[in-house]
């Protein structure tokens, strides 16, 4: 599937300062240093490539949700990682715009590396403000914009919508990727095609499953979503967590896929028969597994049951394509993540299986399961609520205003 924008490959960069949008918004420890590098890992190809061509290569990205300059959200340590994952320097700024930032890519050689502070630190940023936008466009003193922060396309801020009046503005090798394997799965998957849908809100993924419902060959719903629905068909479900206000949007949901599939939908959308309780919200809590008749009032539904990731994994391992975003449990509990944990075996030990993991829990959830960092994957993406909108067919705003290809 050809991409629809300009990328770094359409235009000549040789030699070039260029300004790259990415996104950095990682994962941070208690005290600070980074949790999980897989954003900064997956931005090395663009960079590496802009670098191979001589480019200048000022990086501007946000870390968190900030209320102003605030220390603890520095993009300093992303920089330094950064360094040690390119083996080159990285020289950062501790300022986003004005005339410090201008000395040092000035000073700064050609293909070289420099990293500004946190645009989250400007209120401006999140405003989309074209006034802040024409002043990091002027201070990176770039030819061309690239946009490569997947992640933050679904925003509509400075750095991934006003930015493009004041530079022409592309694609970096990264957006390009996402965008294309996140739609071509979703418009021309190779069947039979299964999505995995897991996780906690029904409404965060409504029109993810609305697209599912045209397109695939069948839904299975783990995670608290899993307790919504089977909630919204009288089942009792004990102390679980389940959002008790979609009784309408499942409704909505059902009537789309009988519409489809008539009376095979509950082999349509496929919920689980058994379930992993526990009686209390607790990491140390052992699993009992019980049918979901069997579930009494006080237990708590933390994952799918034993039978139940059975028939998930064969249901996979029958298919061609692999959709998956939302963990099918309470995945960060040890004796509640078998299900995610076996869904991952399934698709890693089957490599024929085209896999795209998406949505930013299910992404950490594999990316510490697997030693092979992602690699056991078709594709992981690094984007949480824009893989999302991506499969559900939205415009993201970030990828709408770059250069038409
Ligand atoms: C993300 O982590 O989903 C992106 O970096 C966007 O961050 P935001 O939700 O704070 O805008």
């Amino acid at each position: 599937m050809s991409f629809f924008k300009q990328t770094i490959r359409s235009v000549p960069l040789g030699g070039q300062t260029v300004l790259v949008r990415a996104d950095y918004n990682v994962p941070l420890e208690q005290d600070g240093t980074i949790a999980d590098d897989f954003r900064i890992r997956s931005s090395l190809p663009t960079i590496k490539e802009l670098l191979k061509d001589g480019c200048k290569v000022v990086i501007i990205s946000h870390l968190g949700r900030p209320e102003g300059r605030d220390p603890r959200f520095s993009l300093e340590p992303v920089a330094q990682r950064l360094a040690e994952l390119l083996g080159e320097p990285v020289r950062f700024v501790d300022q986003t715009v004005g005339d410090k930032v201008k000395m040092a890519i000035k000073r700064a050689p050609k293909r070289s590396v420099i990293m500004l502070e946190n645009l989250r630190f400007h209120p401006e940023e999140e405003a989309n403000d074209s006034t802040f936008a024409e002043k990091l466009a002027a201070g990176s003193t770039a030819r061309y914009f690239v946009q490569d922060g997947f992640g933050v396309v679904h925003r509509a801020h400075a750095s991934t919508a006003a930015i493009t009046q004041f530079l022409p503005s592309v694609a970096g090798l990264l957006l390009e990727r996402e965008y294309t394997t996140i739609t071509e799965v979703m418009e021309k998957p190779e069947q039979p095609l299964v999505a995995v849908l897991g996780g906690a809100k029904v409404s965060d993924k409504i029109s993810v499953i609305e697209a599912f419902i045209k397109t695939a060959d069948k839904i299975i719903i783990g995670g608290v979503m899993a307790n919504t629905f089977l909630a919204y068909r009288g089942i009792s479900i004990g102390k679980s967590k389940f959002e008790p206000d979609e009784a309408a949007i499942i409704e909505g949901i059902y009537e789309a896929a009988r519409e489809r599939t008539g009376d095979k939908v509950d082999e349509f959308i496929v919920l689980p028969r058994d379930v992993a309780v526990a009686s209390a919200f607790d990491a140390s809590e052992p699993r009992q597994c019980k049918d979901i008749e069997e579930v009494k009032d006080g237990d708590i539904i933390l994952d799918l049951g034993d039978k139940s990731i059975e028939a998930v994994a064969e249901i996979v391992k029958g298919a061609k394509t692999v959709v998956w975003s939302g963990t099918l449990g309470m995945a960060e509990f040890p004796h509640f993540a078998h299900g995610s944990a076996r869904l991952a075996l399934t698709l890693a030990t089957n490599p024929q299986i085209t896999s795209v993991i998406g949505g930013g829990d299910t992404a950490d959830f594999v990316l510490h399961w697997d030693a092979r960092g992602g690699d056991s994957f078709t594709h992981v993406s690094t984007g949480g609520s824009a893989s999302l909108e991506l499969m559900a067919g939205q415009k993201l705003p970030g990828i709408e205003s770059l250069l038409d290809a």
